[in-house]
């Protein structure tokens, strides 16, 4: 069936869904309430209501400059208000949209109350939101929640695309996303590296490994924390039990929480019940202003006072001191400067840490992977350490972490994307301000374009899948998008996947 016809099936059987639940509403209404006309004049009523709602759609569509080209992606039946939302629920996770995909196809339309939601599973659409329409569909959504946590978009993460966004990510490139950037931390890197191996090395924890077990996760992101911390503000944690370590977690996981959760849905979808969520805003208000003076107190304002000190004899010593002048330059603002921190707390940490999560779990699992990877860094390293120069020469290792990040795509639907004016993609018109995800796990789980893709398998990346790998530009194959690709790809994928194999092979091993 035509997508123009389907629609049109979809509508009238809507329509007559409406119209029952209306008759019967009208009766309701009037054996109860004596209402001043009979059933028969309130069939007419909705009659002539139902045909008015056919006909002003298809004049409205009619009204544009090109009736042939306004074809709305495939979706299940909506109904007024809600949308599809009763239907597919809150938790719209990569899984859930795969087999969705399956049966309305590569793009789909989904109406969350007021909003528009279209979701792309095919390389060749994703090339197109991603890379040929790249501009057209590359800013971000955001909603009354997302506007708190941004500040209105005075970050670069969560911003339109645009001048704004240019400038912000031109300024953070230098200290934070070039290869330099990682030479430069990599001496630092690995030490700290070697204080998780060091901990995982002593008595105490290989006693507990044999016998309960341990929960590697807080190491990690300790680690992660420390190495994030020193690249911006050249300060760490001591421990776990650092209180400005705990409070520092305690800040992002809750923002992570507020934002992400389902709880606030209702205001969202539907704008007419946005004031019962005065409350849920507050919260996010409030936490969002002492999270930024909590970034601001100990680390921004501590390295203004050292740069004030040195005076222009001060040398940058590390990402925040780019960022502080090119505010003082007058580039970005004040403001922009926290939110810049801000980003780097939500993008940069949490992500690596998932990552590093599921590699270790897949070693534990794999004995066989692991004693590929001891034995190709036996034989191709013999007794040098592993560190970030070598890394190049450890091709399955390479290929185990490309591996994870297929099966275990850390941001499966990538970050949202959206259009500002209506535009087309695949033959639909995607309706203007849609929020726009691209199924990133999915394309690199189909089994229609991988061999069992369930299976863990790095061999794959050395075999039938040699030629793909996680690119930010050139040539890319659409499959495989753990970091997204084009203008709003992910700027940290050198540092990450640096971080993340360094990390692997040193602490992968020990297991
Ligand atoms: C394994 C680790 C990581 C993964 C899997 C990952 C993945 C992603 C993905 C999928 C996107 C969105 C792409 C899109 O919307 O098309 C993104 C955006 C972004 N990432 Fe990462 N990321 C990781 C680590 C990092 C690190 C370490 C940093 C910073 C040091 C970082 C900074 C950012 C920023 C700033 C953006 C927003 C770019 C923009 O909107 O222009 N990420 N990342």
């Amino acid at each position: 069936m035509s997508g123009r016809m389907r629609h049109f099936v979809q509508k009238s059987m809507l329509c007559t869904l409406v119209t029952i639940t209306l008759i019967s509403l009208a009766k309701f209404l009037y054996s109860y309430f004596f209402l001043p006309f009979s059933p028969s004049t309130s069939l007419i009523i909705l009659i002539l209501f139902t045909t008015f709602y056919l006909f002003k759609s298809t004049i409205s569509n009619r009204g544009h400059a090109d009736a042939t080209t306004l074809i709305p992606p495939p979706g299940p039946l909506s109904i007024p208000i809600f949308g599809n939302w009763l239907q597919v629920g809150n938790d719209l996770n990569h899984r859930l949209l795969a087999a969705m995909s399956q049966e309305y196809g590569p793009i789909f339309l989904l109406k969350l109350g007021s909003k528009n939601l279209a979701v792309v599973s095919d390389p060749e659409l994703a090339n197109q939101v991603l890379h040929t329409q790249g501009v057209e569909f590359g800013s971000r959504p955001r909603n009354v929640v997302f506007d708190i946590f941004t500040g209105n978009g005075q970050d670069m993460v969560f911003t339109i695309y645009g001048d704004h966004w240019r400038k912000m990510r031109r300024i953070m490139t230098l200290p934070f996303f070039t290869n330099k950037v990682v030479h430069h931390y990599s001496d630092m890197w690995e030490e700290e590296m070697d204080l998780v191996v060091g901990d995982l090395k002593s008595n105490e924890i290989k006693v507990m490994i044999r016998t309960s077990g341990i929960v590697i996760r807080k190491g990690l992101q300790l680690m992660l924390y420390n190495i994030m911390y020193r690249m911006m503000f050249d300060s760490k944690f001591e421990s776990q039990e650092d209180p400005f370590f705990i409070e520092a977690t305690k800040f992002n996981s809750e923002r992570s929480r507020l934002a992400q959760s389902f709880e606030y849905n209702y205001g969202d979808f539907i704008p007419l019940l946005r004031p019962f969520l005065k409350g849920y805003l507050n919260k996010c208000r409030d936490l969002q202003g002492r999270r930024l003076a909590f970034f601001n107190n100990n680390y921004v304002e501590k390295r203004r006072k050292i740069m004030a000190a040195n005076g222009e004899n001060h040398k940058s010593s590390c990402a925040i001191d780019h960022i502080i002048d090119a505010q003082m330059k007058g580039e970005i603002s004040e403001e922009n400067v926290i939110y810049i921190v801000e980003n780097i707390n939500v993008a940069a940490i949490e992500t690596t840490l998932w990552s590093m999560e599921w590699a270790i779990a897949e070693l534990v699992n794999n004995p066989r992977v692991q004693s590929k990877i001891r034995q190709e860094i036996s034989t191709v390293l013999k007794d040098q350490l592993v560190t970030e120069s070598n890394l190049h020469e450890l091709p399955y290792l390479q290929a185990t972490v490309k591996e994870t990040l297929r099966l275990h795509t850390p941001i499966p639907l990538l970050v949202p994307h959206m259009n500002l004016k209506e535009e087309k993609l695949g033959g639909y018109t995607i309706p203007k301000e849609s929020k726009v995800v691209v199924n990133a796990w999915w394309l690199a789980n189909n089994p229609s374009w991988w061999k069992n893709p369930e299976e863990f398998r790095p061999e794959r990346f050395l075999e039938e899948e040699c030629a793909t790998d996680a690119v930010a530009g050139g040539k890319v194959d659409f499959r495989y998008l753990p970091f997204g690709v084009g203008r709003r790809s992910c700027p940290g994928i050198i540092l990450a996947v640096t971080n993340f194999r360094t990390c692997h092979c040193k602490i992968g091993i020990k297991f």
